[in-house]
């Protein structure tokens, strides 16, 4: 029987699936697993399902020697070296799709709470600290409507934000490596503005591009320095897309107004993160995709890959090889 390793667990009738096909190694320890672990299980594994933050890299592919796909429960595939897999022949197979509307949804919900401080407020009134009732200047956040929301990385899940953010009256402007045609720009109520323009003239920034060479650390002090000062930024991409050190700066002294996160450079982040010190943060344990139906549409997808890849085929979505 061909032999599978997940780094993490999935749905019973994922596993259930799995089982009736392969012999199923699950990793049910430190999450994300350590290299250590991860190597010593994947030698001689036909099949990886692996999750982000779980590094599949060149150092570990290369001692899977019998390795025909590795099937990531995500849309990133940022953590596995797809050139190395590539170069292999190993197939490799992602969620894309199945995740837009949730992860669209997350980075709307932290923009909503972010400018409504629906956050803070929880806080305030847990902390027993409300003790103002109704102050002409207390509490108030700022309106959506008529802001400027700047998407970084038009793809599905920045047009689909796009969508939600029409609905609520703001203007939309985006950077994209190739801008959209005018008719598709004109139906979504979307303009092409250049990255300095994205960074300068957004109320809110939203991040919606993978991380690569070219986006990491993009978001660092030079950058918070040209922001308005009104303005936030949300991360529900990559962490490392963002210098963190240098934004707990900006957040503290108001170079910027606010941040909502759902991703970090190092997951998870724990109480001692300066982040979580932060009134004008909110922050996510990266839930971008984390609906129930979405998170089960993810696992069959998974699984489906992951199928098509062990009989030397191409996974539904497919990258590299
Ligand atoms: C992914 O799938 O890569 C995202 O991080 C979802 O939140």
């Amino acid at each position: 029987m061909k032999k599978v390793f997940l780094t993490r667990t999935l749905h019973d009738f994922a596993l259930n699936e799995l089982k009736k096909k392969y012999q199923i190694e699950v990793h049910s320890g430190k999450i994300p697993i350590s290299q250590t672990k991860l190597r010593s299980k994947i030698k001689d594994v036909d099949g990886i399902i692996c999750f982000p933050y779980d590094k599949i890299n060149k150092e570990t592919i290369e001692l899977a020697k019998n390795l025909k796909v590795i099937s990531t429960y995500s849309v990133g595939f940022d953590h596995i070296d797809v050139n190395y897999a590539k170069e292999r022949k190993i197939r490799v197979g992602y969620t894309p799709e199945v995740l837009t509307d949730a992860t669209a949804d997350l980075a709307f919900s932290l923009l909503l709470d972010l400018l409504r401080r629906v956050s803070e407020g929880d806080r305030i009134i847990r902390n027993g600290k409300w003790k103002v009732i109704y102050g002409a200047h207390d509490y108030v956040g700022v309106d959506l409507q008529g802001k400027t929301l700047g998407i970084l990385g038009l793809g599905r899940i920045g047009k689909t934000l796009a969508k939600r953010a029409k609905a609520f009256e703001m203007n939309i402007i985006y950077h994209n490596r190739k801008p959209l045609s005018k008719s598709k720009e004109n139906a979504l109520g979307v303009k092409f503005a250049s990255f300095e323009k994205i960074i300068t003239q957004s109320d809110i920034i939203s991040i919606h591009v993978p991380h690569t060479k070219e986006t990491d650390q993009l978001f660092d002090m030079k950058v918070f320095n040209k922001m308005k000062k009104s303005a936030f930024l949300i991360n529900t991409a990559r962490g490392k897309i963002v210098n963190e050190k240098e934004l707990v700066k900006a957040l503290k002294k108001k170079i910027i107004s606010g941040a909502g996160l759902d991703v970090f450079e190092q997951e998870p982040i724990g109480v001692k993160n300066p982040l979580t010190r932060l009134e004008n943060v909110v922050l996510a344990p990266h839930i971008g995709s984390s609906t129930k139906e979405t998170r089960a549409k993810m696992a069959e997808i998974t699984v489906k890959n992951l199928n098509l890849g062990m009989n030397g085929k191409k996974p539904i979505y497919s990258v590299g090889y």
